[in-house]
């Protein structure tokens, strides 16, 4: 049996994040990445309902609407995996999804950890600010992708 992931919450301004499971709105997660995001449109939904129960997952909330989100697949010791990465287009440019990186980066099961890795096709920037850097040594890794996974 997995223990659960310990529930962090902060407010700044209007805004709030939230791991409580309980709070998040998965259909807005699920219509932005399957919609909008250009690494997991066609993600069917038994697939992102799995990624949800099995991952650490951080909300952004504006009152009662979720406008960001991302997911942290983590064994909690060595690992962990930053993903599915968003803030809704109006929020943007306010230091929202900033904040919530450093809140990933503060989460009390997420630290000590050896290695956080993520993939970015544009927004390095908005990482290498928390120290995040290309692999030094990319002949180290080693990786198995489909190039269509959901067909
Ligand atoms: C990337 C994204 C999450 C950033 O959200 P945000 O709340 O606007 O980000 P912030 O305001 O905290 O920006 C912090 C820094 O990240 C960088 N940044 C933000 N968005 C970026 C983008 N789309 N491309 C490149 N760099 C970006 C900038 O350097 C920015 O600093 P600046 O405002 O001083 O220039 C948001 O634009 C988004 O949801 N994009 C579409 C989905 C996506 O690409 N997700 C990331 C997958 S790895």
């Amino acid at each position: 049996m997995v223990k659960p992931y310990r529930i962090v919450e902060q407010f700044r301004d209007d805004y709030l994040i939230s791991t409580d499971p309980s709070k998040l709105n998965l259909d807005v997660v699920f219509d932005y990445l399957t919609n909008e995001s250009y690494w997991a449109c066609g993600r069917p939904r038994d697939v992102f309902d799995c990624s949800i129960e099995n991952s650490l997952n951080f909300g952004i909330f504006f009152g009662d609407n979720q406008i960001g989100f991302a997911r942290i697949v983590t064994d909690r010791a060595t690992f962990a995996w930053i993903c599915d990465v968003f803030v809704l287009p109006a929020h943007r440019g306010k230091g929202i999804a900033s904040w919530m990186i450093e809140s990933i980066l503060k989460h009390p099961d997420l630290q000590g950890l050896r290695s956080f890795f993520l993939a970015t096709r544009d927004a390095h920037a908005l990482y290498a600010q928390f120290g995040f850097k290309s692999l030094e040594d990319p002949s180290r890794f080693m990786m198995i992708r489909k190039p269509t996974p959901y067909r």
